[in-house]
């Protein structure tokens, strides 16, 4: 079972065959939405929108304990896509760009970050040097090949907290840090997957320049954003397909 989160733009699948909807609890309260299980090609996929299916939930309310418990330990999902999109911040991460990150960095405060919050259990650090799995970056980069779409591979995601996009002397500092891309939901998503042992692993669309760079010199464009969100999804979602018709 193929686990799919998608985000902005992206609250279905359309090449999903849906075979059934399930609403779940976990110890950590609801996640997002329903899960939708069906399959892609021969391959069973479980579907949860990050944002809920009405894009409801601000980056920040995302309940990612929950979203990530659902999917690892009801829907026995042993590896997790994330869908996301990002701000462009290095030069040549231009709108409509596709990439699958390698690093993250983190700006995000107040969200529960671990399921180990110490009480009577033992304190557990994991690893984290590389933050996504390495195999499963693999095959979404040589799906993308042999769908004929272009994807990047390799940037760091510096994940900030949201809802407001960033300031330019924000995305300098990014920028200074080593960010290539900036989004708001990159984490505790990836840590929290780790925490469960499951491979996980993000496609990223670069749906605007970041505050400051390219035409977002003086704001954010958001009529474009849409338009180009559109476009590269559509090559996510034929990436996906690619993904589940490869034997694994
Ligand atoms: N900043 C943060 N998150 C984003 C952006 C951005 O410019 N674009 C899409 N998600």
């Amino acid at each position: 079972m193929l686990a799919i989160i998608g985000g902005s733009g992206l609250t279905q699948l359309s090449n999903l065959e849906v075979t059934r909807r399930e609403v779940i609890r976990t110890p950590y309260g609801e996640p997002s939405g329903a899960l939708t299980f069906g399959r892609i090609g021969c391959q069973d996929v479980v579907f949860l929108a990050r944002h809920g299916y009405g894009h409801t939930i601000p980056p920040h309310r995302v309940n990612y304990r929950a979203n990530i418990w659902a999917l690892a330990q009801d829907a026995k999902a042993d590896g997790i896509i994330s869908v996301a999109s990002v701000g462009g911040i290095r030069p040549d991460l231009s709108p409509g760009t596709v990439i699958a990150p390698d690093q993250i960095l983190d700006y995000t405060w107040g969200r529960h970050a671990t399921y180990h919050e110490g009480g009577d259990r033992q304190v557990v650090h994991i690893d984290f040097t590389e933050p996504y799995d390495g195999a499963l970056r693999r095959r979404l980069l040589e799906a993308a090949a042999t769908a004929g779409e272009a994807a990047v591979d390799g940037a760091v995601y510096a994940t900030t907290q949201g809802p407001r996009l960033e300031t330019i002397a924000e995305i300098n500092r990014l920028e200074r840090d080593g960010a290539d891309v900036v989004g708001m939901t990159g984490m505790p998503e990836a840590s929290l997957a780790r925490e469960l042992e499951i491979p996980y692993a993000a496609i990223c669309v670069v749906a605007n320049w970041a505050a400051g760079r390219g035409d977002s010199a003086h704001r954010i464009a958001f009529d474009a954003i849409e338009k180009t969100l559109q476009l590269s999804l559509a090559r996510v979602r034929r990436t996906l397909e690619h993904l589940c018709a490869e034997p694994r």
